[in-house]
């Protein structure tokens, strides 16, 4: 991409479309060529300002696609990881994480390694990438290492010193509650704003949990230019949907998700998630603005100009999952600039960007209540009309899987002990509850690509049934009450876990003793929150109760923090008696929609089990993280798929796929492409987090393009 002298290198794209669709509205193709034509780039997560995953590059294309060859691969040598990290690239340098969260800029075209910022922090689990900013003298990348932003120089990758305090910021500050007490983490980079870095960041998923507040800083200074509350305070629009002390006590209603800015409009589109608990709403009664809303603000001043909610008075960890994409959706013959959320539940919602205004109806239908004591369930619910889902929406008994007979009978009479299997039921005590599609969506975190040309938006989905059901808590202070109420929503009332992304907690092998268990529960890992709510005489109660099942009385003149009468007891997977989704396919897949129409261009099964396809079992789909992204070659790209490890490429227009290789590792990341020297590459992140224990381990960056002879 050329430099614009003075201006802001992210911006630049976004003026051409600025004045393209100011000067002839009704007659603009969706997309401005001007703009695409030098985005030779992949700048910031998401792709670039729009958030579309798109890349203006053809030399890939239909014709040659299939002769992809590898050019090059970066192995940090840190082992296996699970950052879901999607690289960056300006002015020929490829910006990326490793397993343990250090920064590394390659040459883009070689894979040679640069230079490396390791903040001292090893980070662990989740950290999907890197924010860029340039005013067009000064050049910044702002990286996170858990509660921690720091500002680097991008060419030589020294930490910038008068940033923040000693070269960064700390999250758990300027949310109106203690710090030390605060668990937060930067898992989805922040976005540019002018000269503002605006982030959001994953909190807990229980209480005590620290407020979802949409922060700016300066990124100069470091300091905080604005600041959204999520949980309203006193006087604030919202208040009234929340007990009067929630902005006190309660917590998240935050953004992991990523945010989206329209530059032109000044608008940041921010997604959020649910409040905390996350199950069980009997402290958090009423709406709960803005938990799981779409929140337009403005992105100079951080004001609310609109918003959406989603889900109102979530119990099902229904959040937002992935940055809303800039598109354009045609009524009549004029093109309307819209923003594209897609949901966990299968759905997308598109609003026009000004105003919030559903370019679909929206139908507000009445919803089952809650007979668990103390939960008001929301007494209706909103969904979209159109686009039809993504994922099928209500399990019934003719769903169960017909893989083998065995496994089919094992289905029906679970099936049928389970409670639900509609949407927006809620948990009961002590019996098995659906959730379909699953706590992992729908669609998730990898985010939808959107191609101006054709005005489809590509989405992939998992479509797992998942089930969990809510049990009542003694209100005494033994080791495994603390377990029960700080640690069984992720690893299971019976310490069973869902692994391979919440680890069992029984059998946990050699390295795990007494000081290992209290050293990761005292810092948190990866997506384990640290708990600051805990002392340490709690921390190395509940880890003498993981390491044994002993379970002492603890002495204590704290008050519980945590009283809440019910508490979730764990994910589960549907799944069969030899370990595969307990219903038919398709258990994932990917979907291309037209924007304008609303109508599916085409849909097709993601991923297979290879030990289920080498018997002739193909086209399952299965289950997949991690996003696609669109090419002016025709092309969409995907890994994500768990079990087979694939990386694909499809024609665009029809879904056909047109070429496919065998990744080390699986991939659940959203590739990145770009070109240096006229040669185009597309890159993925395989780090196989998401695959099975016995899956090889590691983790690389493999960049794909043409041979050149
Ligand atoms: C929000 C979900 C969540 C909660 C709540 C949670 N954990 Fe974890 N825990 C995880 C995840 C995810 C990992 C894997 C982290 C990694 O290796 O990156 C993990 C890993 C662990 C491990 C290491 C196990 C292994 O085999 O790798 C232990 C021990 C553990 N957790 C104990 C606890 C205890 C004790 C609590 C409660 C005080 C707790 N966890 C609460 C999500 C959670």
């Amino acid at each position: 991409m050329t430099m614009v002298k003075g201006l802001p290198f992210a911006i630049i794209g976004t003026v051409a479309l600025v004045l393209g669709s100011r000067a002839n509205v009704s007659r603009q193709a969706p997309v401005s060529s001007a703009h695409a034509s030098i985005s030779t780039e992949w700048p910031s997560y998401g792709g670039g300002p729009d958030g579309i995953r798109y890349s203006p590059l053809s030399e890939i294309n239909r014709t040659n696609v299939d002769k992809l060859e590898v050019a090059w691969t970066f192995d940090s040598g840190e082992g296996p990881g699970g950052t879901q990290c999607q690289p960056i690239v300006v002015n020929e340098t490829f910006y990326c994480l490793t397993p343990q969260h250090k920064v590394v800029a390659l040459d883009a075209a070689t894979g040679k390694r640069k230079w490396e910022f390791d903040s001292g922090i090893v980070g662990r689990g989740a950290n999907r990438g890197l924010t860029y900013w340039t005013d067009g003298t000064e050049r910044r990348i702002f990286s996170a290492a858990t509660h921690f932003v720091y500002a680097l120089n991008a060419t030589t990758g020294e930490q910038i010193k008068n940033f923040g305090i000693n070269g960064r910021i700390d999250l758990r500050e300027d949310v109106g509650r203690d710090p030390a007490k605060q668990s937060i983490i930067l898992t989805t980079p922040g976005v540019i704003y002018k000269d503002m870095l605006i982030v959001g960041g994953r909190v807990s998923e229980s209480l005590p949990c620290t407020p979802g507040d949409i922060r700016a800083y300066d990124v100069r200074t470091g300091k905080l230019r604005w600041s959204f509350h999520t949980i309203p305070h006193p006087g604030e629009f919202g208040y009234k949907t929340w007990p009067k002390l929630a902005w006190k006590v309660s917590g998240s209603a935050n953004n992991w998700a990523g945010m989206t800015v329209d530059h032109a409009r000044e608008i940041v589109f921010v997604p959020t998630g649910s409040a905390a608990s996350d199950f069980y709403g009997s402290d958090r009664v009423g709406d709960d603005l803005f938990a799981n809303t779409m929140l337009a603000l403005d992105a100079n001043t951080g004001k609310r100009i609109w918003h959406f909610q989603g889900v109102k008075h979530d119990i099902w960890d229904r959040d937002f999952p992935a940055p809303p994409a800039l598109v354009r959706v045609k009524r009549g013959n004029k093109w309307i600039d819209a923003v594209a959320q897609t949901t966990k539940s299968g759905h997308v919602y598109v609003f026009e960007r000004k105003n919030g205004k559903p370019l679909f109806p929206v139908k507000y239908s009445k919803v089952p209540a809650s007979d668990t004591p103390g939960e008001m369930a929301a007494k209706t619910q909103p969904l979209p009309t159109k686009p039809a889902p993504f994922a099928r929406q209500i399990l019934t008994e003719d769903m169960m899987t017909n893989r083998t007979p065995e496994a089919h009978k094992f289905a029906v009479e679970k099936f049928r002990t389970f409670a639900g299997g509609k949407p927006f039921t809620p948990f009961r005590v002590n019996q098995e509850t659906i959730i379909f599609p699953g706590f992992d969506g729908g669609a998730e975190w990898g985010g939808p690509a959107y191609d101006p040309e054709t005005n489809l938006l590509y989405v992939n989905a998992n479509e797992m049934a998942w089930t969990s059901n809510l049990a009542k808590n003694d209100h005494v202070k033994t080791a495994r009450q603390i377990y029960l109420q700080n640690c069984g929503n992720c690893h299971g009332d019976t310490l069973a876990g869902s692994p391979p992304q919440l680890p069992k907690l029984v059998n946990m092998g050699p390295k795990w003793d007494l000081n290992a268990i209290f050293k990761i529960t005292r810092q948190g890992a990866g997506r384990m929150p640290s708990f600051p709510n805990l002392s340490d005489e709690e921390v190395r109660a509940v880890s003498q109760y993981v390491l044994n099942g002993e379970s002492k009385p603890i002495q204590s003149d704290e008050p519980d923090a945590v009283t809440q009468d019910y508490r979730f007891t764990g994910y589960r997977k549907f799944l069969d008696q030899e370990g595969f989704p307990a219903i038919t396919p398709p258990w994932g897949s990917l979907n291309a929609i037209n924007m304008s129409t609303g109508e599916y261009a085409w849909k097709i099964p993601l991923g297979e089990y290879p030990e289920l396809a080498a018997k002739g079992m193909k086209d399952t789909g299965s289950e997949n993280y991690g996003g696609p992204v669109v090419t002016a070659g025709g092309l969409v790209f995907i890994g994500a798929t768990n079990y087979d490890r694939k990386f694909r490429a499809f024609d665009k227009s029809t879904g056909k796929l047109l070429w496919e290789t065998t990744l080390p590792y699986s991939s659940n990341a959203t590739p990145a492409v770009y070109s240096v020297g006229g040669r185009q590459y597309v890159v993925v992140n395989a780090e196989g987090s998401k695959d099975r224990p016995n899956a090889p381990k590691g983790a690389k960056y493999i960049a794909f393009a043409l041979p050149r002879h």
